[in-house]
């Protein structure tokens, strides 16, 4: 051990990110956006974190304000927010929107936009074209791309040009109609295409990689060959962050979930119960009251 990581071991870790999350959750106002750099250094001390899909301004607001440090305008919007039966729908139109409205709604987490499916698959010049305006248009800090060893190259040129580049390998819903929803990586060959991927985007750039529906310990491999931080879904205990989409993660989600999400709460049930109640009183003639009627 060098004393640097020895001195690193006994100090709890004091960087940007556990700052902010903390003060966030103790209602303590931090001054700036999370940033690459600070993902970067929080693998550099061993330091976990959480991510949240968010869709709009009001959601990323509490999720900001409960500290949480990167949230992921996903796709998954396809799925969760726009009604779609998968992401392939979803254009850059609805993502720029959704993106910008997220980052409206937040002052303290680094947003990561979703560049969905044929915003960038024909090559680097799209790629740049389609995260340019995430960029510009919606704000957002970094942007998230699915393949990889087959994106490579757009990773190459998003970075060189200034744009942060979340990577996304193993299970990519984009590819639903060529891969199905099963787990990937199972099985010798499966798993050494996963590294390479893993390697690729990493070689080209990329400052974090998502890990979704892999192996726990295939994950928790890639994760401790890479210097980048990896994020799991689906992927066991073993990565460096972990995502969830916020509808599943609420209850929202109608149907069923994926196994590996844990549901902290049952927002459906909450939201249905209170609709329910709204609609009684009014058909009962309950609301409004005195107290709700101006004069
Ligand atoms: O679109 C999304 O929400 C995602 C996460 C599941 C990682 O890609």
């Amino acid at each position: 051990m060098t004393q640097l990581s020895a001195a690193r071991k006994q100090q709890p870790a004091e960087g940007a990110l556990k700052a902010t999350a903390d003060k966030a959750l103790y209602g303590g106002k931090s001054t700036r956006r999370i940033t690459v750099r600070d993902i970067t250094a929080a693998k550099e001390r061993g330091e976990k974190w959480p991510m949240l899909t968010a869709y709009d301004a009001m959601t990323a607001s509490v999720f900001d304000e409960a500290g949480i440090p990167v949230m992921l305008v996903g796709d998954s919007a396809g799925n969760c927010h726009l009604g779609y039966e998968t992401t392939v729908p979803v254009t850059m139109d609805e993502m720029t929107m959704l993106s910008a409205a997220v980052v409206r709604g937040t002052s303290r987490a680094l947003i990561v936009g979703d560049l969905p499916f044929g915003s960038y698959q024909e090559g680097p010049v799209q790629a740049l074209r389609s995260a340019t305006r995430l960029v510009k248009e919606a704000g957002v800090g970094a942007v998230k791309l699915e393949g990889g060893e087959r994106s490579h190259r757009q990773i190459e040129l998003l970075v060189e040009s200034g744009i942060p580049v979340m990577a996304h390998i193993g299970l990519t819903p984009q590819s639903v109609n060529a891969m199905g929803y099963r787990v990937q990586g199972r099985g010798e060959e499966a798993a050494h295409q996963l590294l390479r991927d893993a390697k690729a985007v990493q070689d080209a750039g990329a400052f974090a990689v998502v890990l979704e529906l892999v192996p726990a310990e295939l994950a928790a491999e890639v994760t401790r060959t890479l210097h980048i931080p990896t994020v799991g879904i689906g992927a066991g205990a073993g990565t460096d962050a972990q995502v969830l989409v916020w509808t599943d993660m609420l209850g929202l989600t109608g149907g069923r979930v994926p196994k590996f999400v844990k549901q902290y709460a049952d927002l459906r049930r909450v939201m249905g119960d209170a609709a329910k109640a709204f609609a009684e009183d009014v058909v009962g003639g309950t609301f409004p009251l005195e107290e709700h009627s101006v004069h």
